[in-house]
């Protein structure tokens, strides 16, 4: 528990370390213009955003699991969610952004919702992962079609969190997650589009 606190500690106030290094490492700062350069700061707030929530639902995960393996295989997914904040926040500070004001919040929130599922069990707290995984990816997929053409550090990083969040749903699916409810996954829909609205913005 006093690991699962620093950790939220860090995950809010945006300090988290990589264990890999950013995909934009060696790739050449492209000349944006002043419009350009908001928007991708704005499109990495909200990923910066899906981040945090992703280290609130697996710590939420790492809390209720009731597998130790399951554990076990979740904790790599787990530490390249890490990577994902740490990336994520570098490229924003790059753009001459910031993070979201309510990180707290939406740390607090994914939280909650992620220790819920984990009280279904194990296979509801995977069932949980899963979609959500799938749903990053595709919100990934749609950014990069509305990043700046030019901005390739953005959009490496943007592509390499996608290709990992590929990975994790698999992960979640072959430790054996549930298929939720179609209203299930809608209102996941609806919260995740109302957390990307907010966070373009705040
Ligand atoms: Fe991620
Ligand atoms: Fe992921």
């Amino acid at each position: 528990m006093i690991v699962g606190f620093d950790r939220a500690l860090r995950t809010v106030s945006g300090v988290d370390q990589e264990q890999r290094p950013s995909p934009a490492q060696g790739i050449a700062e492209p000349e944006l213009n002043e419009i350009e350069r908001a928007h991708a700061a704005a499109l990495m707030r909200v990923n910066h955003v899906g981040e945090v929530c992703a280290q609130a639902l697996y710590q939420g995960q790492a809390l209720t699991a009731r597998d130790p393996d399951n554990q076990r295989a979740l904790q790599r997914a787990a530490s390249e969610e890490a990577d994902h904040l740490a990336w994520s926040a570098g490229r924003i500070r790059e753009l001459g952004g910031r993070t979201s004001l309510l990180n707290p919040l939406w740390y607090a929130g994914a939280l909650a919702v992620g220790v819920a599922a984990g009280a279904l069990g194990d296979r509801w707290n995977l069932a949980f992962l899963a979609e959500t995984e799938r749903q990053v990816e595709e919100h990934l997929s749609g950014h990069l079609e509305r990043l700046p053409p030019d901005d390739r550090r953005t959009r490496e990083v943007v592509r390499a969190m996608r290709a990992d969040e590929a990975k994790h749903r698999e992960t979640a699916l072959a430790l054996g997650a549930a298929e939720l409810p179609a209203p299930i996954r809608l209102a996941m829909r609806a919260a995740a589009r109302l957390m990307t609205e907010v966070a373009y913005r705040v």
